[in-house]
């Protein structure tokens, strides 16, 4: 009798450790796995059940693009917040042949817009306008990269979009964060729409409550049918200029058959022993990454030591130098000559760092853009590597949280207040602070500049990290920083992600540091001549490590974020 006892003892542990190893989530059930540790594949992005909707389809015989594609559909649905096809984004990949490719589908802006259309009748630059509402809207290609990028895919896209429509349809309970969030917004809802939109609800949403979006499901289902014409042309487009034409937006059914992606050339350097591919114009993040990451690379900066003042006064130093680079000369490369080779030059990084003093802070006013010969609140990103050793690193934006606030009626598609990257007005900060001038002024078409930054590591040729974190000119900073944590620093996967992180972006001079940064630091910083002042989350990082034997996964805290693998 005991050995029966014993033995089915043993039997029950054995299943549950089956069950327990077999995660299974569903639309009202589900929780965050914060890091996997696995051997196949795996999908990390800002929430778990498109992190999981990522896995299956890795499971199922998709590769990586499959993975991002289904993954980025799922996030319309589940996470509103940064996800939704009314955005844009950049795509950075390395194919298992070794080859990288990197996709702009940034949203533009539209024809009918001027350069000076945010500028009011006392001639200043009106962020309210550039940031509410449809006329801070622009073009959104999200749709039109899930399209480009299923070149590379394996499964019909009819599949890949299926759980998205399904989710949509059905509806899934929301986490704790999203409820908050959009209950915060409610006013900006009610006041951008004609028709108040699903995202209102009477009383407050709370965590579990279930969301349901039927009329996204439809615009899916057009898409499913129609390909991206689904999104582009007939009803979803004309839903879109109807609402345009009675809010005062400036999108048409001509921009949005117009819209193209571009492939382009990946922004590529090397440091120490490492391979960094990355996003170029028109992202700032590739050029700001080359520059930051060459004006430490000779300085020593494992042995100042991770969070100590000497290492974080060397990379604000940095900092501020790239970024009145980035307010000077970049913005899209098909309307303005970006000196690029200048701006990433050995030689001209290292002479901007020349007047670098590692005891005294360099004051932003005495820091202007370099000089060189002109040649001719809410983003996400997700990191995939599959079996074959496929990796992708994406991130897509609405720039701030739920967008412009703008629902388009009838289609469940939340709008981008994209705009606001452009420089409205020289001199006039955008809603991350960050100041340009004529390379970044409006124009037809015209793509705004971006900080978004998916990257991808090499060591010896090989896959080594892959990430990427949404938060406006933070980004370009926060993968600085996570690449240093776990290449200079030696901190774990959890660590390089989930430590507190700090900003420098030229214009304010001021050193920004999470909430909760060690006192003493600060002080030696201010010590050093720096304005250091604390802000609430620095960015969420998706990050991918790629070992000899395994393969480390890990989303970012200060989110939902969720590692999913097999
Ligand atoms: O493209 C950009 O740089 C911005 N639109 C990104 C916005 C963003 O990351 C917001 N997230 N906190």
């Amino acid at each position: 009798m005991k050995r029966i006892l014993l033995l089915t003892t043993v039997a029950c542990l054995f299943i549950t450790g089956l069950i327990a190893q077999k995660r299974i989530l569903t639309a009202s059930h589900y929780t965050v796995q914060k890091k996997i540790e696995c051997s196949n594949g795996t999908v990390v992005s800002a929430h778990p059940l498109a992190s999981y909707t990522g896995l299956q389809i890795l499971k199922k015989g998709g590769n990586a693009f499959d993975a991002f594609i289904a993954t980025q559909w799922m996030l319309g649905v589940v996470y509103p917040w940064a996800g939704t096809v009314g955005g844009g984004g950049f795509m950075v990949a390395r194919l298992s042949n070794g080859k990288i490719i990197t996709l702009d589908f940034r949203d533009v802006a539209p024809a009918a817009a001027t350069r000076d259309m945010y500028i009011d009748k006392n001639g200043k630059g009106d962020t309210h306008l550039s940031q509410n509402g449809s006329i801070a809207c622009s073009v959104p290609s999200i749709v039109a990269g899930l399209f480009a990028a299923h070149k590379y895919a394996k499964l019909p896209m009819s599949v890949l979009i299926q759980p998205a429509i399904d989710m949509a349809e059905n509806g899934f309970a929301i986490t704790l964060m999203e409820a908050n969030r959009l209950n915060k917004k409610k006013p900006d809802f009610v006041t951008n729409n004609l028709v108040t939109p699903l995202f209102v609800k009477e009383g407050g949403w709370e965590e579990g409550d279930i969301l349901v979006q039927k009329e996204l499901a439809e615009t899916l289902k057009r898409i499913k049918l129609s390909g991206s014409k689904g999104f582009y042309e007939g009803k979803t487009a004309a839903a879109i200029e109807e609402e345009m034409k009675k809010t005062g937006g400036l999108i048409t059914k001509e921009d949005l058959k117009n819209y193209r992606v571009k492939f382009r050339e990946p922004t590529l350097f090397t440091y120490k022993d490492y391979t960094v591919a990355t996003m170029g114009l028109p992202s700032s993040g590739g050029i700001l990454l080359t520059q930051m990451m060459k004006m430490v690379e000779k300085r020593n900066i494992g042995k100042l030591g991770f969070h100590t003042a000497a290492s974080m006064h060397l990379m604000a130093e940095a900092e501020r130098r790239a970024f009145a680079d980035r307010a000077e000369y970049m913005g899209d490369p098909d309307f303005v000559k970006v000196p690029v080779k200048a701006l990433t030059d050995d030689k001209y990084i290292e002479d901007r760092m020349k007047d670098f003093d590692p005891l005294v802070a360099t004051k932003s006013s005495a820091v202007k853009p370099g000089s060189v010969k002109k040649e001719s609140e809410e983003t996400t990103h997700l990191s995939i590597i599959d079996k074959e050793g496929n990796c992708i690193a994406a991130t897509t934006t609405l720039n701030a949280g739920y967008g412009s606030g703008v629902v388009i009626n009838g289609t469940g598609i939340l709008m981008n207040n994209g705009m606001d990257d452009f420089s409205i007005q020289p001199g006039v900060p955008n809603m991350f602070g960050a100041i340009g001038g004529e390379a970044n002024a409006i124009a037809p078409r015209k793509r705004m500049l971006s900080s978004m930054s998916p990257t991808i590591v090499l060591k010896n040729k090989k896959p080594f990290l892959i990430l990427g974190t949404p938060g406006g000119t933070t980004i370009p900073t926060s993968v600085f920083q996570v690449m240093l944590n776990v290449m200079e620093f030696g901190l774990s996967t959890e660590d390089a992600i989930n430590n507190l992180r700090f900003h420098h972006q030229w214009q304010p001079d001021i050193i920004f540091v999470e909430e909760g940064f060690p006192l003493q630091v600060q002080k030696e910083l201010e010590a050093l001549g720096h304005m250091v002042k604390s802000r609430e989350g620095l960015g969420r990082v998706e990050l991918i490590k790629i070992l000899p034997k395994k393969i480390e996964a890990a989303g970012d805290n200060r989110g939902d974020d969720d590692a999913e693998g097999y």
